[in-house]
């Protein structure tokens, strides 16, 4: 497993009260696999994968990644190497181009990169779809649908396994929904990544190796 959630709980104090968002959540995540979390609004999807990202951290409970504790590895540091994160309103740096915002996490990540990092940019961009000219290009002055490709772009510019993505297509219309689920099954099944996205759309859920429902704080599988 590369990734393994153990018994999470997250909460907010109400007053006297603890209103759980997450109850003894526990799951876990393989390379080569492209899965989906699927949660009504307000289920606690974005908590879960802000948990996963250590963006945030658990009340109780323990996330693995290879089999070591990402507290132990350091979250930042987990951040910076070992995952991409994709989000539904992309949070590109809207004054750089393209390629500039794919080139910002291979300046800061430790793993290992090619010295060429604007080749290996464009290539990244050029193979999920974003060409020369458009690459080139601010990105506030790209459709949604190219600003979520540099996004992706840009998860994988660290060349990491594990990528993680908050309702990525929830901006997008049938059709981009449907190419950027392609990219997404292209990273798993002939790349080995392991693709984890939480969404409210069962389109995605229903393309995806394996489903998860997320349910007032319960995740069970998804038929
Ligand atoms: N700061 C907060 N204080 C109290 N409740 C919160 C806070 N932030 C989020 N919540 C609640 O946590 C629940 C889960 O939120 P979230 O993980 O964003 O769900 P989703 O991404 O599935 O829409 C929601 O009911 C939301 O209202
Ligand atoms: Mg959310």
């Amino acid at each position: 497993m590369i990734l393994e959630a153990k018994d999470l709980n997250y909460y907010y104090q109400d007053g006297e009260q603890r209103r759980y968002i997450l109850k003894d959540t526990s799951i876990s995540f393989e390379k080569g696999k492209f899965y989906t979390i699927l949660g009504q609004s307000g289920s606690g999807k974005t908590t879960l994968l802000s948990l996963l990202s250590a963006l945030d951290s658990p009340h109780s409970g323990e996330i693995l990644f290879n089999d070591e504790d990402i507290k132990k590895i350091g979250y930042e540091k987990y951040r910076r190497n070992n995952i991409g994160i994709i989000f539904q309103s992309y949070n590109l740096i809207p004054t750089f181009t393209a390629v500039e915002n794919v080139l910002v996490p291979m300046t800061i990540t430790e793993n290992e990169i090619p010295s060429d990092k604007e080749t290996v940019a464009y290539n990244l961009l050029d193979y999920i779809g974003i060409v020369k000219n458009k690459a080139d290009r601010l990105v506030n002055k790209l459709s949604g649908g190219e600003q979520q490709r540099v996004a992706i772009a840009r998860a994988l510019a660290t060349n990491v396994e594990l990528i993680l993505a908050d309702e990525p297509t929830g901006n997008l219309d049938e059709e981009m929904e449907q190419e950027i689920i392609d990219i997404f099954k292209r990273l798993a099944h002939e790349h080995g990544k392991c693709v984890i996205v939480v969404t409210h759309s069962n389109e995605i859920a229903v393309q995806s190796d394996q489903a998860f429902r997320l349910k007032k704080g319960v995740l069970s599988s998804y038929e």
